[in-house]
């Protein structure tokens, strides 16, 4: 059982504060019937509820996509920097939603925030092939060799080997600008591989994961909640292997 407010703030449309009063003013239907109380409880896995006639469609789980700004971390808590979590009004934040993996302090893009652990885990394995795409702009003039470099495997740093990884350039010169698609995490990975091949990178933003697209409206540091569409979408992306 849940309580109203939390049910109906938990959908992103409404602050618990605007839930009361529209309870107050009787917009809220439960069953059919008007809701007492915002604080009265219901299943949320049978309740019917509607506000102003509209049917409120509860999910188990929220998930925000955030077009992140430099200089937040990717964390739920940080002792003294801004996370990403401080870009949520309250209401959201009191959903205990945490980052789906991290993007550097200074990468910028798409980032899921969710309190789902299960699937958030999936999105991340590289056993279930959610490729991510990142837009990288580097010092230095990137070439046919950098490609194929990617292509094979690359080992960064000390021995680390990654996988076939993809790079496609967009334009090439003093500096240049390309798309790279990894299927896994490591830490720093694409500006360790793109420094491992003598272009450091000067901006970072990902772009998709599996076949969910930054929203373009989004500003930076901007969030909507993923609508349903882009929930299976992104389900149907996580193929068993
Ligand atoms: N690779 C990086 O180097 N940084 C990120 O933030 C994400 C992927």
């Amino acid at each position: 059982m849940q309580r109203l407010d939390k049910l109906l703030a938990g959908t992103g449309k409404w602050s618990r504060r605007e839930v009361k009063l529209l309870v107050k003013q009787g917009r809220v239907l439960a069953d059919g019937a008007p809701a007492p109380s915002s604080e009265e409880k219901y299943d949320p896995e049978t309740v019917m509820l509607t506000v102003d006639g509209e049917n409120v469609f509860w999910r188990k789980h929220t998930w925000v996509m955030l077009n992140k700004p430099d200089g937040y971390l990717s964390a739920t808590e940080d002792g003294k920097g801004k996370t990403v979590l401080d870009l949520l009004p309250p209401d959201l934040q009191k959903l205990e939603l945490f980052p789906v993996g991290r993007l550097d302090k200074d990468t910028e893009g798409l980032l899921l925030l969710t309190d789902d652990g299960q699937t958030a885990h999936r999105l991340l394995s590289p056993k279930y092939h959610v490729d991510k795409v990142y837009y990288a702009r580097v010092d230095g003039c990137l070439e046919e060799v950098d490609c194929r470099a990617f292509e094979m495997g690359m080992t960064i740093g000390d021995g680390l080997v990654c996988r076939p990884a993809g790079l496609k350039i967009l334009t090439a010169g003093a500096q240049s600008e390309c798309l790279v698609t990894l299927r896994e995490g490591k830490f720093h990975q694409v500006k360790r591989m793109l420094a491992a091949q003598g272009k450091p990178v000067i901006y970072l933003k990902r772009v998709a994961m599996g076949k969910l697209t930054l929203d373009e409206k989004l500003r930076i540091g901007e969030f909507r909640l993923l609508t349903e569409n882009e929930l299976n979408m992104l389900r149907g992306n996580m193929e068993d292997t």
